[in-house]
């Protein structure tokens, strides 16, 4: 069955030049782009789409960082879409993220980790809705 998912290039894979290496997995696998974007968010937008980690000792850092310069977002479809890109990205954590995957090949700390992608239908649907309000 098709569905979508939202996926970020955080402001360190963009700065880093990952968008064309991020975007060429996703092809590859055989996922489709729905909606794609380059935008700077403010405050706002961050802390609503990072709302279930607002009580984490981490969540100020991750706002400073999400906000910190231009990322990617973009709806992605496909069969398994979801499961589908999260292989992809690897464990949030670089360090024990699969080999091969963009998070093991690309990035060192949990925080600065390349990506972002919806954990589960629920969520996906909330942050296509944040980033894509009028599109989906
Ligand atoms: P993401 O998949 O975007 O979802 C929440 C983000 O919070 C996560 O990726 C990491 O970038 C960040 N994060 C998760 N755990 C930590 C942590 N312990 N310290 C700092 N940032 C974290």
């Amino acid at each position: 069955m098709s569905e979508r998912t939202l996926v970020l290039v955080k402001p360190d894979g963009v700065a880093r030049g990952l968008i064309g290496d991020v975007i060429a997995r996703i092809e590859r696998k055989g996922l489709k782009l729905a909606a794609l974007e380059l935008r700077t968010l403010d405050r706002e937008t961050a802390e609503t789409h990072y709302a279930e980690h607002k009580d984490k000792p981490f969540f100020g850092d991750l706002v400073d960082f999400i906000t910190s310069g231009p990322l990617v977002a973009a709806v992605v479809e496909g069969p398994n879409a979801i499961k589908a890109f999260r292989q992809l990205a690897g464990a949030t954590n670089p360090v024990e993220a699969a080999t091969g995957s963009i998070r093991a090949d690309h990035a060192l700390e949990v925080q600065n980790n390349i990506v972002h992608g919806s954990d589960g239908p629920e969520s996906a649907e909330r942050e296509i809705k944040i980033f894509f309000p009028d599109r989906f």
